[in-house]
């Protein structure tokens, strides 16, 4: 007997005595890469009287996707976790090669969080041969991150679609990190009917307040203390807006906000050793990510910028009296 065998028929032996939870936290979640084998574990849980929960991931899995996950198993339902680096949502000259590919820690996270079944397909599964459907989002994908990633949300919207038609979840959840990702979906399935309830959950954030992200791994300790800066800018907006005024009324209040954003991030923009450079820095409604021309109701401070090769995108949600000048 080989020693991994060994070791899973000790863990089997053991598993008489453990309860279902603890049983499903010791054992590796299933790996499936194929839409059959994936169709046949989840119309086995769906005839076991599981509703399905999906988590769609590009994996390198931290505390921000760890946060969907959890949320997806406190609604009880079976928990699916795909985990799959799209290449039609990169441009040509971004990060698709070098993006991290950490699958067996992946496995491990999703085993700890009590995953049910990851699925990670190949560009074969997901593009067959001869492919050219794709789906085209509209206004909404043609701002902020739209202007700088081209053809981005496009990749986006079309995986997320085939992800769905695959796993035909009944709840999917998503992360308020990626605010302007998240209204596209949701409008999407509205759009086109696709029966499945959207989530969105909170941003997670490190310690100092930068917001977890897979890319966070690509930045020097120099950048990292930088890459604070993002964060910093948009609590600097959230700050005039709540309590310190903006110093003007309406549209000209908003623009001495973005000003304020733009600044705290060019404190820390010298040129050495390379420049932190923003993509943008604004304040849109919430809903429409239109951009906001007065300081009332639920507006979103968002940002982008970069740090040398790495580009890092952060928001805050905020709420203001509606009789406010
Ligand atoms: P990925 O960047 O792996 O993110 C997967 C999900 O985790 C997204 O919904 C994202 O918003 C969420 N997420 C990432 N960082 C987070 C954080 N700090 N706090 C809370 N949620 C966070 O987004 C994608 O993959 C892809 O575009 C995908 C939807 C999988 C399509 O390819």
């Amino acid at each position: 007997m080989i020693p991994s065998e060994r070791t899973e028929l000790q863990k089997n032996r053991g598993l008489a005595s453990m309860s279902a939870q603890e049983t499903k936290q010791k054992l590796l979640p299933p790996v499936v890469d194929t839409s059959t084998a994936l169709r046949e574990e989840i119309s086995r849980a769906r005839s076991s009287g599981r509703t399905i929960a999906f988590v769609p991931t590009m994996g390198a899995l931290h505390a921000g996707h760890i946060s969907l996950i959890e949320a997806a198993e406190n609604s009880g339902a079976y928990v699916v976790v795909s985990i799959y680096v799209n290449p039609t949502q990169f441009s040509p000259h971004e990060d698709l090669a070098a993006y991290p590919r950490t699958i067996d820690a992946d496995r491990a996270a999703c085993r700890d969080a009590g995953v049910d079944l990851i699925f990670t397909p190949d560009d074969a599964e997901m593009y067959p041969p001869g492919d050219q459907t794709r789906v085209h989002p509209g206004p909404l994908a043609e701002t902020m991150c739209g202007l700088f990633r081209p053809g981005h949300f496009e990749g986006v919207s079309t995986v997320v679609t085939k992800l769905f038609n695959l796993v035909q979840p009944d709840v999917a959840y998503f992360g308020q990190k990626d605010a302007q990702q998240a209204l596209i979906i949701r409008r999407m399935v509205k759009d086109l009917c696709i029966p499945v309830r959207i989530e969105v959950c909170p941003i997670v954030r490190e310690p100092d307040g930068l917001a977890m992200s897979s890319r966070n791994a690509y930045l020097s300790t120099e950048q990292r203390s930088r890459a604070l800066c993002l964060y910093r800018a948009l609590c600097e907006g959230r700050d005039m807006l709540l309590h310190r005024g903006t110093g003007g009324s309406g549209d000209q209040g908003i623009q001495h906000v973005v000003y304020a954003m733009q600044n705290t991030v060019a404190k820390v923009a010298s040129p050495e050793p390379e420049p932190v450079t923003i993509d943008y820095m604004t304040v849109v409604d919430a809903e429409t990510l239109e951009p906001a021309t007065k300081p009332i109701g639920r507006v979103m401070l968002a940002g982008a910028v970069r740090i040398g090769e790495t580009r890092l995108i952060d928001n805050l949600l905020i709420d203001l009296p509606a009789d406010r000048r």
